[in-house]
């Protein structure tokens, strides 16, 4: 069974992260089968716009602790091909954030054009609390978005962001209540993918800027992270995560 569902209204395909039960942290297989749909997505002239939701009470905790501490193998990650693939995707992209976003959940926000959450959603992106840098080119884009100083709340010190206040700030586009969250998205979804598609390509391309910075933040990021990844602070924050404790870093220099 996938712990991600794709389905398809009408123009629309509807990316669903189904592990409820682990908050739906993100695997290697799910992110596998993400990129897998969202290239077939950009293949096919007949899908025009794409929305992320989440089953259960979390939209994603991130990225799954457990394949962190596996490593990430040879090759480009999973994960990376697929922040690499949403910084680039031609096609609109709305999500539905229905509680916590952490990590990834939050970064992969960046790339999206339309974001709509519940009173509940939480925006955090907790790297440096990981032991860990941002990724996704969120050193970048966040603070375009937010300032440096809220950027520096978010990925230095991860607090936690809630959803009026990224309403404020404009990384979500409006508070839907719960019941209405979905059928918000893919009616937003849907509205994208009736305009004339070769003006809103351009128009996402304008709007979106140079991809090159991203790209090349990108690149600088993924350097630090994987190394970071194998350091000592990494790994005590995940073995005190999954020992369900705080993490002690007094003895790290
Ligand atoms: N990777 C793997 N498992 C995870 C996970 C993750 N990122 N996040 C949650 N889980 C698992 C927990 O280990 C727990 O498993 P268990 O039932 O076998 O003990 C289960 O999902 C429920 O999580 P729990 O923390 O008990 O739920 P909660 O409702 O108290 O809190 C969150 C939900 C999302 C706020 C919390 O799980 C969280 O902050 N997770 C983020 C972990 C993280 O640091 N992710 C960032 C990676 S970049």
């Amino acid at each position: 069974m996938s712990d991600v569902t794709f389905e398809t209204h009408d123009a629309v395909l509807e990316i669903r992260l189904d592990r409820p039960k682990k908050k739906n942290a993100l695997t290697v297989a799910m992110y596998t089968a993400m990129v897998e749909a969202l290239e077939r997505a950009a293949a096919d002239a007949s899908i025009r716009a794409v929305v992320f939701t989440a089953s259960g009470e979390t939209f994603t905790a991130g990225n799954d602790v457990i394949d962190f501490m596996n490593g990430l193998g040879e090759g480009e990650p999973p994960v990376l091909r697929f922040i690499r693939l949403l910084a680039r995707f031609d096609k609109p992209l709305v999500a539905a954030v229905n509680g916590p976003a952490v990590g990834l959940g939050t970064t992969m926000l960046l790339h999206c054009d339309l974001v709509y959450a519940t009173e509940s959603a939480r925006l955090v992106a907790p790297f440096v609390s990981l032991g860990l840098v941002p990724e996704a080119a969120s050193s970048l884009l966040l603070p375009q978005r937010v300032g440096q100083a809220v950027a520096a709340e978010m990925l230095l010190l991860g607090e936690p962001m809630g959803a009026s206040r990224a309403r404020e700030l404009g990384l979500v586009n409006a508070i839907v209540p719960a019941s209405e969250l979905r059928a918000h998205a893919l009616g937003k979804a849907a509205a994208l993918a009736k305009q004339p598609p070769h003006a809103l390509r351009l128009s996402r391309s304008l709007l979106r800027g140079s991809s090159e910075a991203v790209e090349t933040r990108m690149t600088e990021e993924a350097t630090h992270f994987a190394a970071c990844l194998v350091g000592a602070e990494a790994r005590e924050a995940f073995t005190a995560f999954l020992e369900k404790r705080a993490p002690d870093f007094s003895k790290l220099a």
